[in-house]
């Protein structure tokens, strides 16, 4: 067995009790590669909503404590859902603070890996994930290019006890998780 040596920020873009994007990375986290350690957050309950002002203000305790956590992490995985077709209010609100200062941004040259559940029949989020990517490259993040983990249906792909058990969507996450590992690797070597 050997230790973890990189600790990541797990990101769940639903508020919402039950979340199945919430599940979702419970299990990443309890599948990812033994040197990976995934700490879910609750970073965006805490933020309030974006506005300048308070950055002329003073910038509130949560945002700055969000943007040391996203500093001293190797990496976030980010589980949400897709909203009409796009990125839930809380998410874009997230990436809208973690963007700032200008040029500045703790995300810059950040490694990312974007994972999603929806209880729709198609898709998996696969919307959300596409407008994401758009973001998190102005804002030079670096978001895992593949495989996308975009898991349609959820319902039907969790047990009573919340745990995953479609086999793809295990497959697909580990695969995900173990590269999501050598992109941290190769972005970030550790001397
Ligand atoms: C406001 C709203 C908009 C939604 N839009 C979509 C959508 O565009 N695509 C989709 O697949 N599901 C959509 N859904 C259904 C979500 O996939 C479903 O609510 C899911 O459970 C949300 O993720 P969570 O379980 O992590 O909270 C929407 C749900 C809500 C509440």
């Amino acid at each position: 067995m050997s230790a973890p040596d990189r600790h990541v920020l797990g990101v769940v873009g639903s508020l919402r009790r039950g979340s199945y994007n919430h599940l979702l990375l419970r299990h990443a986290a309890s599948a990812a590669p033994e040197r990976l350690r995934i700490e879910v957050v609750p970073d965006l309950i805490d933020l309030p909503l974006f506005n300048e002002d308070l950055e002329t203000d003073g910038l509130p305790e949560s945002v700055v404590a969000m943007h040391e956590r996203i500093r001293a992490a190797d990496g976030i995985v980010l589980a949400t859902p897709e909203y009409n077709f796009g990125v839930p209010g809380p998410v874009k609100n997230f990436l809208d603070w973690a963007s700032r200062p200008p040029g500045r941004s703790p995300l810059r040259g950040k490694p990312i890996a974007l994972m999603g559940a929806s209880t729709g029949r198609t898709g998996g989020t696969v919307q959300c994930q596409g407008q994401l990517r758009v973001s998190l490259a102005v804002l030079g993040a670096h978001v895992l290019p593949s495989p996308p983990v975009l898991v349609a249906e959820a319902p039907g792909k969790f047990d009573a006890d919340g745990n995953v058990t479609d086999e793809m969507t295990r497959k697909v996450t580990g695969i995900a998780l173990t590269a999501f590992l050598g992109l941290i690797d190769t972005l970030t070597p550790t001397p």
